[in-house]
């Protein structure tokens, strides 16, 4: 392992057309937009037309990274989807997207760790960088959650959003000092009945819904984001007063109001997107950058802290200078 240093270069984002408010929600269930709004911060999410999969999000978002970046695929060699919701049991949804962006070299591959999973894939490219087992990068988060919910379940239907957001990585340009300076991964899988989907391949021979005890989910949360963003900070030598964004998984308002306040967080410094997207899982980091790049808030040189918790539990963050 080099101490090379790994930028994101570009980043893209897709997000399925049909807008379902929380009111449209409120003619399914028995729910309301206050309510919502109140508990979560969520006003709308965006739903995947039918026939449209998690691979067409993933290579739509990948394919705007690529347009961002001037690149074509042909200068990518590797792939990698973080998704709890994969087109099919197998094969990777990577792959399919490979197959949709043209891409016949290299690797690809899916990552699973639920809402972290994004952190975890930036984790993975950003080491097979180092070690030289790929030259560049595409990073996908990409969910079409809107497939595992219940949507007869009010505690757990209007949580969640389909969409999916994209970066390109690759090593930094010598004398360039930006890239990921460090990544925490975390995990505790005593947890993982406590924010899961209630089948699988193996168990039930279906897929199953999502399942979840939210004030248990909640409880841990904020403990758990600042354990990791705390970490990263001691192992680079900087303090929260250093950070010029930070950029959470986007969960819960709620959520996200706890952590910053107990990190010390100037509201501003905090990317939301919680409000338009709801929650996208392993696609909310992505879309919640491409949403602060596009906007002009993140610029080049910028301290950038992303970080996810997510079922498992599993979380991590990872701070980067843009
Ligand atoms: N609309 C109206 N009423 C509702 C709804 C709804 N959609 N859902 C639950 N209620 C009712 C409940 O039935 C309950 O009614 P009762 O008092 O008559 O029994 C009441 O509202 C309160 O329910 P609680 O579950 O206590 O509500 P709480 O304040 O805990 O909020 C929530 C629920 C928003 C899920 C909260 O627990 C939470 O934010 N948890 C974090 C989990 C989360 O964000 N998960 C996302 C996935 S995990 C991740 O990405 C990290």
């Amino acid at each position: 392992m080099t101490d090379q240093k790994n930028i994101i270069r570009s980043v893209g984002a897709y997000l399925p057309a049909r807008v379902m408010t929380n009111d449209d929600l409120a003619k399914l269930v028995d729910t309301s937009d206050e309510w919502i709004q109140q508990r979560t911060g969520i006003k709308q999410r965006h739903i995947a037309a039918e026939g449209e999969n998690t691979s067409d999000l993933a290579a739509a978002a990948g394919h705007k990274a690529l347009e961002n970046a001037g690149l074509e695929i042909a200068d990518v060699d590797l792939i990698v989807v973080a998704t709890t919701t994969p087109d099919m049991t197998f094969p990777a949804t990577a792959a399919v997207v490979q197959q949709k962006l043209g891409m016949h070299h290299g690797a690809a591959f899916d990552i699973q760790a639920v809402c972290s999973g994004f952190v975890y894939a930036v984790a993975t490219a950003d080491s097979y960088l180092k070690n030289g087992l790929a030259k560049r990068a595409l990073v996908i988060g990409a969910e079409t959650a809107s497939r595992i919910l219940d949507w007869n379940d009010r505690t757990t239907c209007v949580l969640f959003g389909d969409g999916a957001g994209a970066v390109i990585m690759e090593p930094a340009k010598p004398g360039e000092d930006r890239g990921v300076l460090a990544t925490a991964l975390r995990s505790d899988g005593q947890h993982w009945n406590k924010l899961y989907t209630d089948g699988g391949p193996s168990s039930t021979q279906s897929m199953g819904h999502i399942r979840m005890e939210g004030k248990e989910v909640f409880k841990h949360a904020v403990g758990m984001i600042t354990d990791v963003v705390y970490k990263v900070l001691e192992d680079t030598g900087h303090t929260i007063d250093d950070l010029d964004w930070f950029v959470p998984h986007q969960a819960n308002k709620r959520i996200i109001d706890g952590a910053g306040q107990k990190l010390g967080l100037p509201p501003e410094k905090v990317v939301v997107t919680v409000d338009r997207h709801a929650n996208t899982s392993a696609a909310s980091v992505p879309l919640a950058l491409n949403t602060a790049v596009a906007d002009g808030r993140i610029k080049r040189g910028d301290l950038v802290m992303i970080e996810a918790m997510g079922g498992g539990f599993t979380w991590g963050a990872s701070l980067i200078r843009w």
